[in-house]
């Protein structure tokens, strides 16, 4: 079983990354095989709807990790994606690299996944509820934990001081090994996720 992790800050190694690592690590204690991807530092493309990916499944695009993630979610069972809190939300390149993601991705439905957030002093929830929004459109299940998934610190010093946040980030991972499992074990009694019906109506309120 496999998890992808997504570090959605410009620092490689910081906060982000720091709370990431609490998870990683318990997921792997749990026999989870983890990929971590980095959104990097260069300049990244938003969603240009052109409509493209309704085909291909994949992003015009291919200057970033969206195509990689996609790639590799089609053998994935999970999906974690962390934030630095920026202005009471998540990183707007971070942003970017979700809307094409899931707006080309058909691999996302019934796979657990997380969003956490890192931030000096405040708006973790709001980031939190941004990318969980994701996950809620998409049929997929969340992973939990005893509080909501977030860290405090300027930078990953001082984030790893977060004696609470890091144990909380450690429940987020033992909770989405325990969710995968329970998954696997579904599928090995022949319990599946129910199939769409395909007579989905599609109304714009255009009135
Ligand atoms: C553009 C920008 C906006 C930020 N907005 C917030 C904020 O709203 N709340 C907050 O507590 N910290 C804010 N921060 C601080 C970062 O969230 C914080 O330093 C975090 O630890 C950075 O994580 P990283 O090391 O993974 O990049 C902001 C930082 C930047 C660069």
């Amino acid at each position: 079983m496999k998890v992808i992790l997504i570090n959605g800050s410009p620092h490689e190694n910081g906060s982000t990354r720091a709370a990431l690592d609490d998870i990683i690590e318990e997921l792997q204690d749990n026999r989870i095989e983890t990929k971590l991807y980095w959104v990097g530092m260069k300049a990244v493309h938003g969603c240009i709807a052109c409509g493209k990916c309704n085909e291909t499944h994949r992003c015009i695009f291919n200057e970033d990790i969206v195509n990689e993630v996609l790639d590799d979610m089609d053998h994935a069972d999970g999906i974690i994606v962390g934030t630095p809190t920026y202005y009471a939300g998540a990183n707007g390149t971070l942003e970017c690299i979700m809307d094409r993601l899931f707006y080309a991705g058909n691999n996302f439905a019934h796979k657990p996944a997380a969003a956490i957030a890192v931030a000096r002093r405040a708006g973790t929830n709001a980031a939190i509820d941004d990318l969980t929004k994701y996950f809620t459109i998409s049929q997929m299940p969340l992973a939990t934990s005893v509080y909501w998934p977030m860290e405090f610190g300027g930078n990953a010093e001082q984030t790893r001081e977060d004696a609470e946040g890091r144990y909380v980030m450690k429940r987020l991972g033992a909770n989405m090994a325990w969710l995968l499992k329970c998954i696997d074990a579904g599928k090995k009694a022949d319990i599946r996720p129910p199939k769409d019906t395909g007579d989905r109506p599609w109304t714009n309120f255009i009135r």
